[in-house]
């Protein structure tokens, strides 16, 4: 029997309505930027699977590290215990973090890193004395599945069953050119009657959102009225992270630091899960004291697993490589000129660029999970590409090792896939 059919038996799919979608497509290689599936087929990974493996699948550079590392310390308790990896990997992302970053605690994924940022936010007033409960987040952000981050996010098409659990989060849209003094004003309306602890935002580009992305100008304006206002700044780069902006992290477009960032995702190069949440020293100061329960009493048993550490530490240095660097600008370069080529298709509706991100906007509305998009999804496959379109949007984020032919194979293959909409 086929993977694919011994999988329905007891397997149950992230985000998969399993009566509508029965059929997992089963990979069974991966190498660079191609997937290969158990009949033999191979596709470009044009999202790097969930913008994870950003140095290309099997990155011998990172899998020889890690299978060395496996041989010395596979595991080890993260309270009362420090190893290498993790010592290694804090020095290696404070030397590229903005300046203002100081601290690295571990956990496992882009939610829980999140979820660390919320409850750090919640209990630095807390250990203050002031009882501030509630979060600001934009209109459109996804921030994770956990309590704390589907609280905060404000795409939550299918949160409705948990609502009445949620942290009181009041909303702001995203800034243009044009609404920075309206957004400054519902600010102050918004602190004049609640007691606001943190502001929680994925700077620059909103990942889920179908990679909306918003004004820089605008952002600094609300990361400086958080300033003034004592409410903690909590960048989730978890999608934003390690290059995508053509930066190492967006929040360093900007010049108001973040007091502190989720980081996951392309941490690893998608070798294992983990994720950490860092900040300023200012957050760290206010847990440490001679009480016990001014702590973060928050930990994961994985936490700072000393093979995803290895794996991190490898990543960011593969980041910081020369050839990495030159690729994601020839990245961002081809993207450009796509961009000039597609943007007046009459199929288009819009296009938007940042570093080796790009989205367009098809000219039509679509439900976020309806059957154009899984028409689309299905032709980009039969054709070889990875691509999940996400309501009327297809966004490409390819690893920085695919070779100009890869990407030229991806955008002729959208500029088909027009034929069947
Ligand atoms: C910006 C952002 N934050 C948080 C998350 C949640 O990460 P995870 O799926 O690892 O829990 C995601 C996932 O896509 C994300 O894009």
């Amino acid at each position: 029997m086929s993977l694919q059919n011994r999988d329905k038996k007891h397997l149950w799919h992230p985000l998969t309505q399993h009566k509508l979608h029965p059929n997992a497509i089963a990979i069974t290689k991966a190498k660079g930027c191609i997937l290969t599936d158990e009949n033999g087929n191979d596709y470009i990974d044009a999202i790097a699977s969930w913008y994870t493996c950003m140095y290309g699948h099997c990155h011998p550079y990172i899998t020889n590290r890690v299978a060395a590392q496996m041989q010395q310390l596979d595991q080890v308790v993260f309270s009362g215990f420090t190893h290498e990896p993790a010592v290694k990997l804090s020095e290696a992302l404070i030397k590229i973090l903005p300046e203002n970053q100081n601290k690295i605690f571990f956990s496992d994924n882009g939610s829980t890193a999140v979820e660390v940022g919320i409850k750090r936010a919640l209990q630095y007033h807390f250990n203050r004395g002031e009882k501030r409960q509630v979060l600001i987040a934009f209109e459109d952000g996804f921030h994770g599945d956990t309590f704390g981050a589907m609280s905060v996010s404000g795409l939550s098409v299918y949160n409705g069953p948990f609502e009445d659990f949620f942290i009181e989060v009041k909303r702001i849209p995203t800034p243009n050119s044009k609404n920075h003094n309206s957004i400054l004003q519902m600010l102050q309306n918004i602190v004049s009657v609640n007691k606001v602890a943190g502001f929680v935002y994925e700077p620059l580009v909103q990942g889920a959102a179908a990679m909306k992305m918003y004004d820089v100008n605008g952002l600094e304006l609300i990361l400086k009225f958080c300033k003034e206002n004592n409410i903690i700044t909590v960048a989730d780069e978890v999608m934003t992270g390690f290059g995508k902006t053509g930066k190492y992290f967006a929040s360093l477009h900007l010049r108001t630091k973040p007091d502190i960032m989720c980081l996951s995702k392309a941490l690893t190069a998608g070798l294992l899960p983990m994720a950490v949440t860092t900040c300023a020293q200012k957050i760290y100061d206010a847990f440490y004291s001679d009480e016990i329960g001014k702590g973060l009493f928050h930990g994961h048993t994985y936490s700072a697993n000393p093979l995803a550490c290895t794996a991190a530490l490898a990543s960011v240095e593969l980041l910081q490589h020369e050839t990495i660097q030159n690729n994601i600008m020839q990245i961002s370069k081809l993207h450009q000129d796509f961009n000039e080529y597609i943007k007046t298709h009459p199929k288009v509706k819009s296009t938007r660029q940042s570093g080796v991100i790009f989205a367009l906007d098809m000219n039509m509305e679509m439900e976020r999970y309806g059957n154009l998009r899984d028409r689309l999804f299905k032709f980009f496959m039969a054709n070889g590409v990875f691509l999940r379109p996400l309501g009327n949007t297809i966004y490409i984020q390819p690893p920085y090792v695919i070779t100009q032919k890869q990407l030229e194979k991806i955008y002729k293959t959208i500029e088909e896939s027009f034929a069947i909409i």
